[in-house]
């Protein structure tokens, strides 16, 4: 096979046959085929689009390059989440026990946080001790024994792919979402699961900021995941503002560990527990999704999802007594708060400039290897629809005092302009907006949610 005509059949519109694709995606990892041809390939593929089938084979190639996690099969179908990003999104902190509490099993691998959006590990390890490197025996034995782990990734999932985005992100491809679904799905499908359901976000803060975009890239997801043989469901959900009140590692694990008491923010228990249904109907325990998400509630009342919590704190050797005592979670020594220049109703608070703002106190990172503050982040007085008046506190900026003792580099300053910016206070209140505002089905039907 030849390359160049590969990435010629490819830009004239031309679909490629599956081993074209593995050609393409094993000569590229093995270095066999170079980065100014792939780059073309890509630019191409960014144009062209590929067909359900070619996204399918894209991805089950990249998922073959690298390693793939299998479970002893027991009768319980493996369920997950999985979230196109957001600030503030906090979700599998609170999600994964509330769903292991009705004896679903999950085996969730999550990532760390880059730029101005967090991560699942990065939450979870501002608890003192709690690990998240697990072998495959090990990963077993906690499936069996707990029900739920979550965990970073083990040995090499899917290397095809890691390679390729390094080059979409400086070729200017990586916004196609035949590359994105495919690239997503290829980590998800290496984790073994059975079912999957995916938060598409949608808004200022998201990837896809308008809506119909969400649905092409949860309905190319859904049709992926559906070819290689899982059991698929999307919603589509908001990210016009960061979820919640809380933007920093310790600041959500302890925000996440109150949704589960019943007193976190309305927006984020929302969204976890119409998660949270969605999962419960794809492990079969329940038929219809309205009982699902009232049993939700439930159960939080009841304090059964706080109990799982603390059981999976200390499978993964975390010191469950955070749930009872926040104290024991990183702090911060200053606080600077940010108040409303005008009276008026709060339009618009973007996402991303929140995002950013954590980011400048420590809570996020710079590159990959760049150092964390636990402690830091920002605290949301005020979001989108509320009233203020002039001099209301909208924001916090919580911190700690960095200049004199090691090389976290950080700037409140900048992180009080990004906040400044990030609010837009008008004097006519903003039309509702809604946490979810579609499901999705493993045909790739839509039914828009009427709040
Ligand atoms: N996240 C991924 O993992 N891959 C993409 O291409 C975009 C977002």
């Amino acid at each position: 096979m030849d390359p160049y005509e590969i990435i010629m059949k490819k830009r004239d519109g031309g679909e490629l046959t599956n081993e074209e694709i593995e050609y393409i995606v094993t000569g590229f990892t093995s270095g066999d085929i170079p980065d100014y041809q792939m780059s073309a390939w890509l630019m191409s593929v960014w144009y062209e689009g590929m067909t359900g089938r070619e996204r399918a084979h894209f991805t089950k190639t990249m998922v073959d390059t690298g390693v793939t996690l299998s479970y002893p099969r027991v009768s319980e179908k493996l369920v997950d989440k999985h979230s196109t990003g957001g600030v503030g999104d906090g979700t599998s902190l609170s999600l994964v026990p509330l769903t292991a509490s009705f004896g679903v099993r999950i085996p969730m691998m999550s990532g760390r946080g880059l730029g101005h959006t967090g991560g699942t590990l990065d939450k979870l390890e501002s608890i003192s001790g709690f690990n998240v490197e697990f072998n495959q025996d090990e990963i077993n034995e906690l499936l069996n024994s707990v029900g739920a782990l979550i965990m970073g990734q083990t040995g090499e999932v899917a290397p095809a792919d890691k390679k390729m985005y390094a080059l979409r992100d400086v070729t200017a491809t990586v916004d196609s979402v035949d590359l994105i679904a495919g690239s997503i799905m290829s980590k998800k499908i290496a984790e073994g699961m059975d079912a999957l359901i995916l938060d598409v976000k949608t808004g200022a803060g998201a990837f896809m900021k308008e809506y119909d975009q969400a649905v092409e890239l949860a309905r190319a997801m859904v049709e992926i995941g559906v070819e290689l043989g899982k059991d698929m469901r999307a919603l589509i959900t908001d990210m016009e503002q960061p979820l919640g009140n809380a933007v920093g590692n310790a600041l959500e694990m302890k925000q996440a560990i109150e949704i589960l008491k019943g007193q976190g923010p309305e927006d984020l228990t929302e969204l976890v527990c119409r998660l949270c249904a969605e999962m419960l109907l794809m492990a079969g325990k329940f038929e219809e999704i309205e009982p699902a998400y009232e049993a939700t509630l439930e159960r939080i009342e009841s304090g059964g999802a706080v109990e799982k919590l603390v059981e999976i704190i200390e499978a993964q050797d975390g010191d469950a007594r955070v749930v009872e005592d926040y104290s024991i979670l990183p702090g911060y020594t200053e606080e600077q708060t940010v108040e409303a220049s005008e009276s008026g109703y709060v339009t618009a608070l973007n996402a991303f400039e929140v995002g950013m703002a954590a980011k400048a106190l420590g809570a996020g990172r710079e590159t990959m290897e760049s150092d964390l503050d636990y402690g830091s982040g920002i605290k949301l007085d005020k979001k989108v629809g509320d009233r203020v008046e002039q001099g209301d506190i909208l924001a916090r900026l919580c911190y700690n005092d960095h200049s004199s003792n090691d090389s976290l580099d950080i700037s409140p300053k900048q992180a009080r302009q990004r906040l400044q910016k990030a609010y837009e206070i008008k004097t006519e209140p903003p039309s509702e907006r809604q946490i979810i505002w579609a499901r999705m089905d493993s045909t790739g039907e839509i039914e828009e949610v009427k709040e």
